[in-house]
Parts: C-alpha cells; structure tokens; sequence
C-alpha cells in the first residue's frame, strides 16, 4: 500500500482515499467501459457485450443515452417530476407502518425498505406491481453475480446472472413496444415515443437502458434505507435527536450516504493510457477499483469520519459517485429515503435488534443486510 493505492496480487489497483478517487472520477482518460480491460474476465466481458447500459459506456455515447433517459425525469439537475411523487411516497410509506402495526417482531427489508422503493420505481417506469416477485429473483441474481469470491457456484452464479438480465431485459423491451404509439404517463412510455436532440433510443439501448432504471432506481435505495434504520438502532442519541428535531433528517441523510453507503465500491473502471495515482503508476489496461466507502471515512478528508454524526456540515461523500457518471436518481433516492424514515422513527422507539450484526447479501459493491429483523 502506498498513499491509499493497493497493488492487489491479481493486479487490480485499489484507491480508497478521497482525494485520489476524487481526481479519478473526473478524470477523462479513465473510462467506464469494461471493454477497455487489457486483461479481461470473461464472464464480466459477456456481461459488458450485452449491451452495456450507459453506465458502463463512456462519452459521447454515455451522455447521449445519459440526456434521453433523463429526459421523462425533468430538466438536467432539477428534480422536476420528482416533487410530484412526494405525497405518493409518503403514502405507501404510511401503508406499509399499517400492516405491521401491532407485530412484535419485523424484517425491515421485506416489509418495509424493498417494498417502498420498487414500488415507486415501477409506478414511474409503468411496470405492472403484481410483476415484482419476478424482478426481485431476477435482480436478486444479477447482484448475487457481481460476488467476485472463487468459489463452487462462482461460474453458475455468473450465469444465472446474465441470464436473469436478458430475461429483464426481454420483459422490459416488451412491456415497452406495447406502449410505442399508445403512450401512457409513464417514463417507459417516454423513452419509447419521445423523440428530442438526442434521437431516440434503438430497440437494444432502450432494454438496457430500461434495465438499467429499473434495477439501480430501487435496489441500492432498498438498502440505504435498510442502513439507515440499522445505523439509527445502533445510535439512540441520534435517534433521539431527529425524533426531537425531523428537520435535521436531510442532513442525516447525507451523514448515512457518507458513513454506510448503499455503493461500497466501483469495480470496472480502468485508465485509457498509464496514470500516476499518489505516486504510484497504474497502467493502461489495468483494473482500477474506487473504493467509496474508504473515500468517506479518509481522516484527511472528513473529521473523526468513523462517527456517525447527523449534523456534519461540508458532506461531500461519494455516496452517489461524482464526475459525468454521477447518480442522476438521486433526488429520488433523497426524496424517498426521507420520508421513509421520517414516517418509520417514531415507531422505531420501542424497537431493538434482533441480530447485530444482521445477515448481509453476498455482493461486496452493493451492501446492505439480507433481512433485518427487529422486535
Ligand atoms: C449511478 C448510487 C439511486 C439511477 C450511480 C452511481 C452511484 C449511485 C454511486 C455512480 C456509478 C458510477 O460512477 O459508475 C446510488 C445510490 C442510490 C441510487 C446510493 C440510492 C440510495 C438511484 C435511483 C435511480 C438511479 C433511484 C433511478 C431512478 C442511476 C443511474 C446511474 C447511477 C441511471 C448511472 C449514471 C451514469 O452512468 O451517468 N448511482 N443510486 N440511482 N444511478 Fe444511482
């Protein structure tokens, strides 16, 4: 290790100080394009070929397909139709409270932080709710897949993966055409019918990048959400604070991007031509992981980062990424997190962990518990 650059023995650098991942993320000649690998792993090189949504593309084609898909969402950096949403959340937020009222003993995850958001981004993509069961085993797959430990099943999980996304895919190409000259109010209605500067989508970018909506529009807010009532658990003075004053939840929310975030690491970039990192060459070719997590806790960075502090001002993690790749979900991901913990504080008082730590899911990026059960 040399000033937060790792040299791991498969030859993968890691980078997990702020600075660094910051100039990173900016950086021009660093691309997101799994193509670019010198020496690539074959399944993640399948799963790149598929096509690649554009968070796996670099500019001009990511910004190309990056403005069409934002286009249903509102004007770049304004949470247009995002403000509509905010009664629809707090209902279904509500509803869920409902049906466990009364019960001495809850899973978080399955009755509360999954259901809120996978429901709001089917309402807004327009996919029918009674599917979910089927695009929970299916997402279930895909991140199960991006589990990079060697093992037994590592083979057959990376194939249940990709055929779990050609089979989302197929599904959302198909709900799709229905809509193409018959439009609903819907962002899959949109990105079907609405022509802009950019063009439209082909039938191919259209399912990755519904695909792509659909999965990173709930999975990650599932466990953000999921994190926040953990970390609030484990806290009771902030507990108690933001029971006392709900206007700080914003800014709590920010804290829980910094200090558990949803995305722990960004595992596919790589350098266009060789780069100094802190003093160290990466070259062209080479695996370079960000590590996120790492960035948000750097004591040069953020002070006493291993608090969890609900009121820390100057938050800039990386919880959302930075640079042209950057979350453009995350008005809703604020939004929705928001009010699903706002609804869920006061009746967390009596509440206690039932394990601690929680089971977690297999993936080492996206990190959230299993099942999270209090009583
Ligand atoms: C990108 C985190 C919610 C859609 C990203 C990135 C991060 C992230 C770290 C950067 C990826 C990279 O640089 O390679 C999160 C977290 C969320 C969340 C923690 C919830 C708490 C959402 C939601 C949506 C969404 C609700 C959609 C409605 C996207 C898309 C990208 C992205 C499309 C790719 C952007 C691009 O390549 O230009 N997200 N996200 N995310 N996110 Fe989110």
């Amino acid at each position: 290790r040399e000033n937060g650059v790792t040299r791991q023995e498969n030859g993968a650098y890691l980078v997990g100080t702020y600075h660094e991942i910051a100039a990173l993320l900016h950086d021009p000649r660093i691309s997101s394009d799994y193509r670019n690998r010198t020496d690539p792993d074959e399944a993640m090189l399948r799963r790149s070929e598929r096509p690649p949504a554009f968070i796996g593309l670099d500019d001009p084609e990511h910004d190309r397909l990056r403005r069409i898909a934002m286009r249903p969402f509102g004007p770049p950096h304004s949470p247009g139709r995002i403000d509509e949403l905010h009664g629809d959340i707090t209902r279904i937020a509500e509803e869920l409270i409902d049906a466990f009222r009364g019960a001495d003993r809850i899973d978080i995850v399955d009755e509360f932080a999954y259901p809120l958001p996978v429901t709001v981004i089917c309402r807004l993509l327009g996919v029918p709710h009674e599917d979910v069961p089927r695009i929970r085993a299916w997402t279930n797959a895909i991140i199960d897949s991006f589990d990079f430990t060697p093992g037994a099943d590592q083979k057959e999980r990376q194939q249940a993966g990709l055929d779990a996304r050609d089979a989302m895919a197929q599904y959302l190409g198909e709900l799709a055409g229905g809509r193409r000259g018959h439009p609903s109010d819907d962002m899959l209605s949109a990105l079907v019918n609405d022509a802009g500067p950019e063009g439209r989508l082909t039938d191919v970018e259209l399912m990755a990048t519904a695909t792509l909506l659909l999965i990173a529009g709930h999975e990650t807010t599932v466990n953000l959400i999921t994190n926040g009532v953990l970390t609030l658990l484990r806290h009771p003075d902030a507990h108690k604070r933001l029971r006392d004053e709900p206007g700080l939840m914003p800014k709590a929310v920010e804290e829980l991007l910094r200090f558990e975030p949803p995305v722990h690491m960004l595992p596919q970039r790589t350098p266009l031509a060789d780069i100094e990192v802190a003093g160290v060459t990466v070259p062209k070719g080479a695996p370079l992981i960000l590590m996120l997590a790492s960035g948000n806790r750097d004591p040069l960075r953020f002070d006493d980062p291993d608090r969890f502090d609900p009121e820390r001002e100057d938050n800039q993690h990386f919880g959302f990424g930075s640079g042209i790749h950057n979350c453009f979900g995350a008005p809703l991901a604020r939004l929705e997190t928001q009010l699903a913990l706002g609804a869920l504080l006061p009746y967390l008082d009596d509440f206690h962990l039932v394990d601690d730590p929680p089971p977690y899911r297999r993936s080492p990026l996206l990190r959230g518990p299993r099942h999270l059960l209090i009583a």
